[in-house]
């Protein structure tokens, strides 16, 4: 067996590192926006058919590509003789780090605001108070950088301990800070709607787009394709049971994006905020849940405010140190760049971009195409088009290229776990090589109009 590389020191740090990469914006903010526009119950249900399907085992195939090739995503996808795969996830990486940090620049300036008490205001204030905020120049640009130099710091560190340490605090409290909001955004008036919005099903909605935008979702949210998840299983110990993990990591992922729509949708119907609103649906929600729930004791609202935009920001940066991580180590490793010269230079690069991307909100009209903003082409380009795509050729190449005898050694640790049960292997060699590949491309040809 390879030598050991460096490595996450427990299992339960294996699980909640990479739970760090994958619980984020995507969950919180991300989902609840993607079920507003596309109708509700009928998304989540797509949605959750497609992390089993097509998710878990792209996930395990990440897993696999990454701790054989115990090295950054292109060197690993290298070894398997599918180099652009890699080079087309490091791109992605890039362009995801760059619009995310915008979006986690939002939370740190709610954190300040929720503090200075500008929160306060009826639902047309707060939705004002968001326009002007995300339309306007200097200020988000601030929180951009500001919080890509944090993750810059913290990647500097190394990986075991800032990582993992951090991720065992900080994803435990962000549960329990959600459940109690899901509670009392479930007990205003009229929040029943909210939750019939989230459980009862329409399947005459169904469409071509909602199933790409479901399937973009549970890519983007588990953190596939992209060489994020295979840079993380490069650290990973050989007695890594990668089937049990990738399945307790999606269980975390979906139960927490459901209990955002929880914590969203009554609260949305209950002060009448459309749904359907977009990215901007968790920054104009929430504020008034806060007030409508807890301002009848001013410091309980302002704390619970607080708490939660600190840990949002702290779950979005989970995920953007895995993000960055992703290319650092590629600069670190394949450029011989010493790693604070490697962060720095993703970090300068993701700066720029970033600061781009939230200037084309409304600062700089130059800045769109075709009347759509950088920021949303990002979104839509990376999370709809090429973690899909990157996800379907990992699978294909597992599937068909790679000896099975590799992939069943990196599958069973060699032997070591699931033994006596082929079924697990038998069915995971079935999904990504004909289920997965033929899911996606369905999917895609569809949206075209071919199918
Ligand atoms: N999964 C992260 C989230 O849900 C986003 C992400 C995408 C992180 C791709 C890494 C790679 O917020």
């Amino acid at each position: 067996m390879k030598q050991e590389r460096a490595n996450f020191a427990t299992t339960m740090g294996i699980i909640l590192a990479t739970a760090g990469s994958a619980v984020g914006l995507g969950n919180v903010w991300r989902f609840p926006y993607m079920t507003g526009q596309n109708g509700g119950a009928t998304f989540i249900v797509i949605y959750l058919a497609c992390v089993l399907i097509l998710g878990i085992p792209c996930m395990i195939s990440e897993f696999i590509v990454g701790r054989n090739g115990a090295s950054n995503s292109a060197r690993a996808y290298k070894k398997i003789g599918a180099p652009f795969i890699g080079v087309l996830g490091l791109f992605t990486g890039i362009l995801i780090t760059s619009y995310y940090a915008v979006v986690s620049g939002w939370c740190l300036q709610y954190i300040y605001a929720s503090v200075a008490g500008q929160l306060r205001g009826d639902a047309n204030y707060i939705t004002q108070y968001f326009t002007e905020f995300s339309t306007s120049a200097w200020l988000p640009v601030f929180w951009t950088v500001a919080i890509l130099v944090m993750s810059h710091l913290i990647i500097r560190r190394g990986v075991e301990k800032g990582i993992e340490h951090a991720s065992k605090l900080l994803m435990p409290t962000l549960f329990i800070l959600l459940l109690v909001i899901v509670v009392a955004s479930c007990l205003l008036p009229g929040a029943w709607n909210g939750i019939e919005f989230m459980l009862k099903p329409d399947f005459t909605k169904v469409s071509g787009g909602l199933f790409l935008d479901a399937l973009g979702q549970s890519f983007y949210s588990l953190s596939i394709g992209m060489g994020c998840l295979c840079t993380y299983a490069s650290y990973y110990s050989r007695k890594t049971n990668l089937l049990n993990s990738a399945v307790q990591i999606s269980a975390v992922d979906s139960l927490v994006a459901i209990l955002a729509g929880l914590m969203i949708f009554p609260a949305a119907f209950s002060v009448g905020v459309n749904p359907g609103s977009g990215p901007s649906l968790v920054f104009i929600t929430l504020p008034n849940v806060f007030q409508q729930a807890f301002g009848s004791i001013p410091v309980l609202g302002t704390l619970i405010a607080t708490l939660f935009y600190a840990l949002l920001s702290l779950a979005a940066l989970t995920s953007l140190i895995s993000l960055h991580e992703t290319s650092t180590a590629f600069l670190h490793e394949e450029m011989h760049a010493s790693r604070d010269t490697a962060a720095l230079v993703v970090t300068v690069i993701t700066s720029v971009i970033g600061a781009l991307c939230s200037l084309s909100l409304g600062a700089v009209d130059s800045l769109s195409v075709a009347g759509k903003s950088l920021f949303d082409i990002f979104d839509f380009v990376t999370g709809q088009i090429f973690l899909p795509v990157g996800g379907m050729l990992t699978c294909l190449y597992l599937g068909w290229r790679v000896p099975k005898q590799l992939v069943r050694d990196e599958f069973t640790n060699c032997g070591t776990v699931w033994a006596r049960c082929r079924w697990p292997f038998l069915i995971f060699l079935f999904l990504i090589r004909i289920v997965s590949p033929l899911c996606i491309l369905a999917i895609f040809l569809h949206q075209m109009g071919v199918i």
